[in-house]
């Protein structure tokens, strides 16, 4: 276990299991329908690489970049588009592929601008659900695991960009980010002076 982590949550192998899991749902639902998986950058990118290989369909994919988060481990709840889609969705049923589902944030906003794209439908699937209170509610629609209120990194994951290579998802020790600063404190400070 690498130095950083206070404990392994899911093991590489219960990934895999799970993955074949969700990929054999997700094959069922979305046969003869045209399927776009929309992965989310930067933290999705395993997920959507195992998960797209496991899934037996024909299919598309494409990726969103959103930040909510800067370096910090909680939300700021200012959501910005860094990256956009590169086609139209109205002819495709989109499955919006996310890491981990935290305060909601970022994927309330997510739907809230595709749906005006009108596609064909929407879903979510989501690799971790945390078990907190949401400060905006959705609908998961496919959920790996309900994890924990920790701050998790690995599989993608990260913490100020590190520890995305992990292969398991793993607690960070929180020494590791206590005594760090948080930008968006110094964002939310910033707008104040500017309001
Ligand atoms: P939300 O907008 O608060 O739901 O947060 C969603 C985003 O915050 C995720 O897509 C992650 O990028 C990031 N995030 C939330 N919790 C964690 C965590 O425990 N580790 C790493 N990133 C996280
Ligand atoms: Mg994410």
């Amino acid at each position: 276990m690498y130095k950083d982590i206070a404990e392994i949550l899911i093991t590489e192998q219960q990934l895999r299991a799970k993955i074949t899991e969700l990929a054999e749902q997700i094959t069922q639902y979305y046969q003869g329908k045209p399927l776009l998986l929309l992965g989310t950058l930067k933290g999705a990118i395993h997920f959507i690489a195992d998960l797209s290989r496991a899934i037996k369909l024909p299919l598309e994919m494409d990726y969103i970049a959103v930040s909510s988060y800067g370096n910090s481990t909680n939300s700021s709840g200012v959501v910005r588009i860094l990256k956009d889609l590169e086609g139209p969705i109205d002819q495709k049923h989109v499955l919006i592929i996310e890491d981990v589902v935290d305060s909601g944030h970022t994927l309330h906003y997510l739907v809230d601008m595709l749906k005006r794209r009108n596609p064909l439908s929407l879903r979510i699937c989501a690799l971790l659900d945390k078990q907190r209170e949401r400060i905006k509610a959705v609908k998961i629609d496919y959920v790996g695991f309900r994890i924990p209120d920790k701050f998790v990194v690995g599989y993608g994951l990260d913490y100020a960009q590190r520890y995305r290579n992990l292969p398991y998802i793993g607690i960070l020790k929180s020494s590791i980010y206590e005594n760090a600063p948080r930008p968006q404190d110094e964002h939310r400070s910033l707008l104040e002076r500017q309001s």
